[in-house]
């Protein structure tokens, strides 16, 4: 059975279809086409399982496909690898009417809406993403990037999809690591506004990293509307809803540009930021310790680190300091006033920011 979820944005609004076997689905591509052809966008681990039953769904409706295959990996989502797409689209002569596809995880989704963005100033892009993360996360709300080695996702567009086609079947290939990575991101919705979907989360983890395929479907489904909700309300985060999507990401960003990019996965450390966002926020009296211990113990219960890296805090100040989130040279973080009330600030005393990460880099 397929689902339908729609993201509300005027006349570019898009539909996000969630089900199994959509792979072979040409038709949810094809309808969304001005031009029987399309690039087709992917990486090296995802092209030998993924790319011939959509060039097989496609070649049937007619529908010509160029792909065109980058490195798998977070340290790839670089300038070089942008470069070689934009130069296999202009070998291919790919013309304004050719739509991007996006097939991967979020680097693959992230890279291609970039270059959908800027190729011939703006050309069609559908997102098919295949990991947990882009399923529930990154292929939804135009947010498209490559990284700087001075930080993460600091080149990019907001441009958003003409569909975003999740095939729950393709978490079957995914190895168990990049499952968890993705369940952080499932998490961050309950955490930031969503209390009952935090409970069904604490009930259903196990079955979740177990990848039930039921239990896959309905956490798709409900992140998906979450996410839809808050870009609908806020796409450009301009308002203060889609920047608390960012929940763990300051820190996680700080993680994952001080370790190297690909060190450790996205989802890694955006729990280790979170866990450090949420000790901040009791430091600071407002997150009760309770709180902190049950969000602590479903970060393990997914198979995610809880522990951060230990850089020292004035290095941490450093990399945050290139956040996207940064105003008038402050650093503003999300914290919890309580499970399910995520807020924005800037206002937080050093004191609290060093306890919190002082809890957080040690196995207290
Ligand atoms: P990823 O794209 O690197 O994919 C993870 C790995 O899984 C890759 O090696 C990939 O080749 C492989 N893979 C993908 N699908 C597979 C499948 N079905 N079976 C087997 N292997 C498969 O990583 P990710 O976790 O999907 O995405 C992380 C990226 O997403 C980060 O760059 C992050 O910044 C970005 N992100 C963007 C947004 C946004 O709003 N745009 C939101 C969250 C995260
Ligand atoms: N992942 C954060 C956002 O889409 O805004």
């Amino acid at each position: 059975m397929m689902q339908t979820v729609d993201v509300a944005l005027a006349d570019r609004s898009y539909p996000i279809y969630i089900g199994e076997q959509l792979l072979e689905r040409g038709d949810l591509i094809a309808d969304h086409l001005s031009q029987k052809r399309v690039a087709l966008i992917t990486d090296t681990t995802v092209a030998p399982i993924y790319l011939d039953a959509i060039s097989r769904a496609l070649a049937a409706l007619k529908v010509a496909v160029t792909p065109i295959v980058i490195p798998a990996g977070e340290s790839h989502k670089n300038w070089h690898a942008l470069n070689s797409v934009f130069d296999a689209l202009l070998r291919n002569r790919c013309e304004r009417k050719t739509a991007l596809i996006a097939l991967g995880g979020g680097v693959i989704g992230d890279l291609t809406g970039f270059a959908a963005a800027t190729y011939l100033r703006g050309v069609p892009f559908i997102q098919i993403p295949t990991t947990l993360l882009a399923q529930v996360d990154s292929s939804v709300g135009g947010k498209t990037a490559i990284n700087h080695p001075r930080g993460k996702n600091m080149i990019g567009a907001f441009y958003q999809p003409l569909a975003v086609i999740a095939d729950t079947g393709t978490l079957r290939t995914l190895p168990a690591r990049e499952v968890s990575a993705g369940l952080a991101e499932v998490i961050k919705y309950g955490l930031i506004g969503d209390v009952p979907f935090f409970d069904w989360l604490d009930n259903n983890i196990e079955a979740l990293v177990a990848r039930d395929a039921v239990a896959l479907a309905h956490a798709v489904k409900v992140s998906c509307e979450n996410k839809a909700r808050v870009v609908a309300a806020d796409e450009r985060e301009e308002l203060g809803q889609r920047a608390l999507l960012n929940l763990g990401h300051t820190f996680g960003h700080a993680i994952e540009t001080g370790l190297g990019y690909g060190t450790w996965l996205h989802g890694e450390a955006v729990a280790a930021g979170t866990v450090i966002a949420a000790r901040v926020s009791a430091a600071m009296g407002m997150l009760d310790s309770k709180d902190v211990s049950r969000i602590i113990a479903l970060f393990k219960r997914a198979g995610l680190p809880v522990t951060a890296p230990d850089f020292g805090l004035s290095r941490y100040l450093e990399l945050m300091g290139l956040d996207k989130k940064v105003e008038g040279g402050k650093i503003r973080f999300i914290l919890l006033r309580a499970i399910g009330d995520a807020f924005l600030t800037a206002d937080v005393p050093e004191k609290a920011l060093a306890k919190g990460l002082a809890a957080s880099v040690s196995d207290e």
